[in-house]
């Protein structure tokens, strides 16, 4: 049996890493006032045709749908924004708090081509903030996610950013580029063929270097940009230059999911080119949803591409084994456990040997793992109550009571 393409066990020489990404990310946001945010993974297809779009890839030939028992159309979330502001309206979140830091970490599903930093199921760990339309917002989100990929020892980063304006700007925009666009239809890429009826302006992310020549002379965005967005970019840009943020303007820079305005960036690695981070400000999306007006902004890491690029830097050092404990015979005495609740009281690192082999494999086995000491605990020992302990590097082997194991783990951890 082979897992379903695009998708992949974590391992658990794996996992320590995730769990050191996780309890760093849980310090850093917890400090900035952000808040752990768990929703399901399973949510109604329509909430993502009307947030992401039903113009874009994800929306159009990317999700995971299906209709459930009850003949309702159901979808495994493609990311996490969405779900966040169904949330916020749904557990009318806004009205406990003007201001909603929230943070997730878990699996997003996109049916793509799966590939080196493409996965059908991926993970991402994302931040939102909600209720703050100033661009000191925006600041704060880009400024936590460069202070995360530090923490993480990652800077081979370019962090790109664009203003991609208001809906109305927009949306003007957009009929010049189609008008510019149509008269060169034919010498497109077949993908922004396609792209200039369903969604226009993802042409100006297009890879083909014909439909960027095309795009060269055409109407540029930043042209259509009235002051208040341009004020609010403007900002952005001084303050991460205070920050000594590095960052370039890509003025193509337009996202594949509809929500956004104003802001959009993205975090590439320099090595492989691959988007580790996409973000920015989606001001209409919790109203869209049926929510009040909520202004928003954040941003989601791909963990899968970070890790990826991450885990030469990070060596994570696992605990080691302490005691390990060897059963020389059949001992059914319930005795054991008291022994073993003394090693989980003083934090002692253990493994019980539950195979009953010959006292020789296990002590062989004691040694591969590199345990410590072994405790020997056979029917003399416990009628006797007392341990034979084997020190595994000496092979020194010496008795102690069992009334004064208490004594004996306290000197054994503070030599340790
Ligand atoms: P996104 O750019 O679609 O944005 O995804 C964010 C990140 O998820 C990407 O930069 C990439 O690292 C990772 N990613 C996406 N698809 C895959 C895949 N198939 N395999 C592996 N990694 C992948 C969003 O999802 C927005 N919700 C971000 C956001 C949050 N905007 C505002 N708040």
């Amino acid at each position: 049996m082979q897992p379903i393409r695009g998708t992949k066990d974590i391992l658990p020489d794996e996992i320590a890493l995730w769990q050191y990404i996780y309890r760093t990310v849980h310090e850093i946001l917890t400090i900035a006032q952000y808040s752990e945010i768990r929703t399901p993974v399973l949510e109604m297809t329509q909430l993502f045709e009307r947030s992401i779009g039903n113009g874009t890839d994800i929306v159009n030939k990317e999700m995971y749908s299906f209709v459930d028992q009850g003949q309702r159309n159901i979808t495994l979330r493609p990311e996490g924004t969405a779900s966040i502001a169904r949330a916020i309206i749904s557990n009318k979140l806004y009205t406990t708090n003007n201001i909603n830091r929230l943070w997730y970490l878990g699996p997003m599903f996109r049916y793509e081509r799966p590939q080196k930093g493409r996965q059908r199921q991926f993970h991402q760990l994302g931040i939102e903030c909600i209720g703050i339309s100033s661009s000191m917002a925006d600041i704060e989100v880009i400024r936590l996610a460069t202070q995360i990929l530090q923490k993480l020892k990652y800077d081979k980063y370019t962090l790109a950013i664009n203003c991609i304006g208001n809906l109305e700007e927009r949306s003007i925009y957009q009929q010049q580029l189609t008008e510019y666009l149509n008269k060169y239809k034919n010498d497109l890429d077949i993908d922004s063929q396609k792209r200039l009826i369903t969604n226009p302006l993802r042409i100006l992310d297009s890879k083909s270097s014909k439909t960027q020549q095309i795009l060269q002379d055409g109407p540029k965005l930043k042209s259509y940009l009235q002051t208040k967005s341009i004020q609010h970019f403007n900002t952005i840009c001084e303050h991460l230059i205070h920050l000594k943020i590095p960052y370039t303007i890509n003025d193509q820079l337009v996202r594949g999911l509809d929500y956004y305005n104003y802001t959009a960036f993205e975090i590439y690695d320099n090595n492989h080119f691959n988007a580790i981070c996409g973000g920015g400000r989606y001001d209409t999306l919790i109203q869209q949803l049926g929510g009040p007006n909520i202004a928003a902004v954040g941003w989601a890491i791909g963990l899968e591409r970070l890790i990826s690029i991450i885990q030469q830097n990070i060596k994570i050092i696992q605990p080691k084994l302490d005691i390990y404990i060897a059963i020389p015979e059949h001992l059914n005495n319930p005795k054991i456990w008291n022994i073993v609740h003394i090693l989980e009281e003083y934090k002692i690192h253990f493994e019980i040997d539950l195979t009953f082999n010959n006292i020789k494999t296990q002590l062989k086995r004691a040694k591969n793992l590199n345990a410590k000491e072994c405790f020997i605990i056979g029917k003399n020992e416990i009628v006797n109550n007392y341990i034979t302990v084997k020190i595994l590097e000496t092979a020194e082997q010496k008795k102690i009571d069992i009334n004064i194991l208490p004594a004996y783990l306290q000197n054994f951890k503070s030599v340790k």
